[in-house]
């Protein structure tokens, strides 16, 4: 099987982020440490999506986690991959996960723990026994230097030095910012590689396209209520998924907007601040686009719980506006 790139544009993961690190004097090639260990974790975890009826791995392992929510067998393998590649990386002090109630505190800043990781291992899992595309979200936060104690990670999202996500989607698809811009990679699976295919994307506008749960509508705010009719009569196309990664997949590379407002029942709104809504919000930010919440800049919101919630409202500025239009 010839891998599916000309010899002449291929540039991997790797090499890119070098070239990155590169730009940067005193960079000191510890970034590329970690961002080597997501591409592991996130090429075994594919690979345990794709082979997950086949191994019998679909389905609810029978236990609730911190988030109240039923955990699927591939949440905790997916989980157990992660902190497996990155706890052995010796500059990353401390792992946060959406199914650890509390942080691993790895090492302190003293012995070199430098970063923090937060990440959904797996998002959309409920989408996994039905093919639908699921995937991996990750932020990188550098530790303060009093040490890498639980509330040194509780940082508003702009403080991200780098935040990505991956699609196990029809192609395994890895997108990451490190603050200059969004670059994206496909995993080319006959050579084992991520490889860069699109650089510095810009979410497009114009396109009229919302993504939301509207089975939830009796519990969005009048606002949101408002929209969805002034959508409905404006010529608006609905497109939802129901994993974050890939209703955002789609927005950030056609523009768009999605949703997930708070309801009468999670007044806070569903989705994870800090391992879902700030990384991708960093994303949409770094490729032209807005993310807010309740009005507000979601990058900016001061954390006071590793899972606390948020609503989210992202995608290009013009159709961010037109909700804020009906909602503030
Ligand atoms: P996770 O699988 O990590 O718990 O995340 C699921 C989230 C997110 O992926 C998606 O946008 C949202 O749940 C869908 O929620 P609804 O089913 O309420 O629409
Ligand atoms: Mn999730
Ligand atoms: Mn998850």
């Amino acid at each position: 099987m010839d891998h599916c790139l000309a010899q002449d544009n291929l540039e991997s993961l790797q090499s890119h982020i070098l070239a990155e690190e590169q730009k940067f004097p005193g960079a000191t090639g510890e970034f590329t440490w970690i961002i080597s260990a997501i591409s592991l974790a996130t090429k075994a975890i594919g690979n345990k999506v794709r082979c997950a009826r086949i191994q019998d791995v679909i389905g609810e392992i029978g236990n609730v986690n911190v988030q109240g929510e039923m955990q699927q067998k591939l949440d905790i393998i997916s989980n157990e991959i992660i902190m497996h590649c990155l706890g052995n990386r010796d500059n990353v002090g401390v792992l946060a996960s959406e199914e650890n109630k509390t942080p691993i505190l790895l090492r302190r800043r003293a012995e070199g723990g430098r970063y923090a990781v937060l990440f959904d291992p797996l998002d959309g899992s409920s989408n996994l026994d039905v093919s639908v595309g699921v995937g991996t979200i990750f932020s990188v936060l550098r530790l303060s230097d009093d040490g890498s104690r639980e509330e040194a990670i509780l940082q508003e999202g702009a403080n991200q030095v780098a935040a990505g996500y991956v699609l196990y989607g029809s192609s395994t698809v890895l997108v990451l910012t490190t603050g200059n811009g969004v670059d994206m990679f496909v995993l080319d699976q006959a050579i084992g590689s991520f490889v860069l295919v699109a650089r510095n994307l810009k979410i497009p506008e114009g396109n009229k396209t919302y993504s939301i749960n509207e089975a939830y509508t009796t519990r969005f705010s009048d606002g949101i209520r408002g929209y969805l009719d002034w959508a409905h009569q404006n010529g608006y196309s609905s497109r939802y998924i129901g994993s974050m990664v890939a209703d955002v997949h789609r927005t950030l590379l056609k523009g768009g907007a999605f949703l997930y407002p708070p309801t009468t029942d999670k007044p806070d709104g569903k989705l994870r601040l800090m391992y879902e809504a700030n990384p991708m919000g960093m994303i949409i930010e770094q490729a032209g686009g807005a993310a807010v919440a309740k009005g507000n800049r979601i990058l900016d919101i001061v954390p006071d719980g590793l899972h606390q919630r948020t609503s989210v409202i992202l995608g290009s500025k013009d159709q961010v506006d037109a909700i804020l239009k009906h909602t503030t």
